[in-house]
């Protein structure tokens, strides 16, 4: 995918406040800090559109960034932040489900999990949880600078202990923001979502 064109399009915590323009959707969910944000600035190739930081839970919206004027990448709340009070955390739950179940123009789900830790109870409870949605998942094993080449096998077979990957509408992807390891692949998954 050439990246031709992006911006920040909107914010929202409910339905009546998501783009109206008909686009297709490309949502990214995993636990706070993670690197969703890290991952939509190094595909879309800027600094810092998408707002980063090392302090977890700075994401709180669904935050809509319009790609080509062609489809939406969707910057989705970080779970698992244990500084979030309990209520909070439950009304980001319902958003995100609202969002993720209801919303048609989703074609696709990237969760990004943390390839230096084995997949935490919430991250699996999330990548179960979107098997249920019917829409292609592609998992993302972020960091990956900080994995050693030695290392790599034990990550993915990590990954595939605790997270069923054989079904067919799931694909894998080992990534870095740092060096931009597997970001065409990436665009290429996209694309693939966004056209089908
Ligand atoms: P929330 O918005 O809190 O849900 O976090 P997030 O998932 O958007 O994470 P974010 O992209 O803000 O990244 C969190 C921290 O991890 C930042 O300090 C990033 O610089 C760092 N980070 C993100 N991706 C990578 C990566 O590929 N490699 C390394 N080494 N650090 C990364
Ligand atoms: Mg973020």
């Amino acid at each position: 995918m050439i990246i031709k064109s992006s911006s920040y399009a909107v914010s929202a915590v409910k339905e009546s406040q998501y783009p109206k323009d008909n686009l297709p959707e490309i949502a990214l969910a995993g636990r706070s800090n993670v690197g969703k944000s890290s991952l939509i600035n190094t595909l879309l190739k800027r600094k810092n559109l998408a707002r980063t930081s090392s302090q977890p839970g700075k994401t709180q919206t669904l935050n809509f960034y319009l790609v080509n004027d062609e489809f939406y990448l969707v910057d989705v709340p970080g779970y698992g932040y244990a500084k979030v009070s309990q209520k909070r955390r439950q009304e980001f739950g319902e958003m995100i489900q609202d969002y993720l179940e209801t919303r048609p123009n989703l074609k696709g789900l990237i969760i990004l999990i943390d390839s230096r830790h084995q997949p935490t109870k919430d991250d699996i409870a999330m990548y179960e949880y979107a098997q249920y949605l019917n829409i292609p998942i592609l998992v993302v094993c972020t960091k990956m600078d900080k994995i050693k080449k030695s290392q790599i096998n034990k990550v993915m077979s990590g990954l595939k202990k605790h997270l069923d990957l054989s079904y067919d509408h799931v694909t894998v992807l080992t990534f870095s923001s740092v060096t931009k390891l597997h970001v065409a692949e990436l665009g290429d998954w996209i694309e693939d979502k966004i056209n089908q």
